[in-house]
């Protein structure tokens, strides 16, 4: 099933995503673009990034840094999301 329709991607393939280490929509629009075009899928990826377990939100609940190095950071701030309606 298509979670954005503006990209053409499936849930599926967030799920994949995630699996692969995306925690945020902004890791999942840097992953594959979904979210970046009219946002109305934001709230649908959210929902099945809810759904997972995130190592980088475990490193956070443990009060460890999530994110290492100057690419993690670029990749992170890559993409803009637009406002969700
Ligand atoms: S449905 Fe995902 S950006 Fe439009």
């Amino acid at each position: 099933m298509y979670v954005c329709s503006c990209f053409g991607v499936t849930e599926k393939q967030v799920q994949e995503h995630a699996d692969a280490g995306a925690c945020t929509p902004r890791q999942i629009a840097s992953a594959c673009k979904a979210g970046t075009d009219c946002g109305s899928c934001v709230r649908r990826i959210q929902a099945i990034l809810g759904r997972g377990n995130c190592p980088r939100r475990e490193l956070v609940d443990q009060g460890r840094p999530a994110l290492t190095g100057a690419g993690a950071l670029a990749d992170a701030d890559a993409v803009e999301l637009p406002e969700a309606a």
